[in-house]
């Protein structure tokens, strides 16, 4: 089958490529547009590393072909940085050591600020239960993910005094 165009969202920006129809998300983003901060681990779905936001949902780029995200809206860590929302995380995870190398780090950070945010919707507080259920996917061959759930519980618990 031949390249296909596809436009779609990303951290804001419309973008139209043309792309293979086997080409991957999260190589569409790391070789096409050069968001690298989506990192490729085991490229079968299990590590984590790839996690970006597609229509809200947090989805593995790596699981994902970038003809799927025709029409989609996708933000990536780069997006998720730069619009300040996760900044809280990112200086939580900084201030606790949850991170060595920082491969694991993007995903993670991908996947906390979408607990986060259905926090927000319920207003109630993830336990560390369900830090680490949600986190679940994502591995950290580094840190023992004790001080990753640290961060995200400090950050959860500060949102809900901040009123989310
Ligand atoms: S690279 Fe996608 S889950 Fe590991
Ligand atoms: S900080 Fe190294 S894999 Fe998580």
């Amino acid at each position: 089958m031949s390249a296909l165009d596809i436009s779609l969202s990303v951290n804001g920006e419309a973008v139209t490529e043309r792309v293979e129809p086997r080409q991957t998300l999260v190589d569409f983003l790391r070789e096409d547009l050069g968001l690298t901060g989506s990192h490729v681990g085991c490229e079968h779905g299990v590590c984590g590393a790839c996690t970006v936001h597609v229509n809200g949902e947090i989805v593995r780029g790596c699981l994902m072909l970038a003809v799927q995200c025709d029409g989609a809206t996708v933000e990536t860590i780069e997006g998720l940085s730069d619009s300040g929302e996760i900044a809280d995380l990112q200086l939580a995870f900084e201030q606790r050591n949850a991170l060595q190398c920082g491969y694991c780090t993007p995903g993670m950070l991908a996947a906390a600020q979408d607990l986060l945010k259905r926090a927000k919707e319920t207003k109630i507080v993830p336990s560390r239960d369900d830090i680490r259920e949600h986190l679940s996917g994502n591995y950290c061959r580094c840190t023992g993910y004790q001080a990753i759930v640290d961060a995200v519980e400090s950050v959860a618990q500060a949102r809900a005094e901040n009123k989310w």
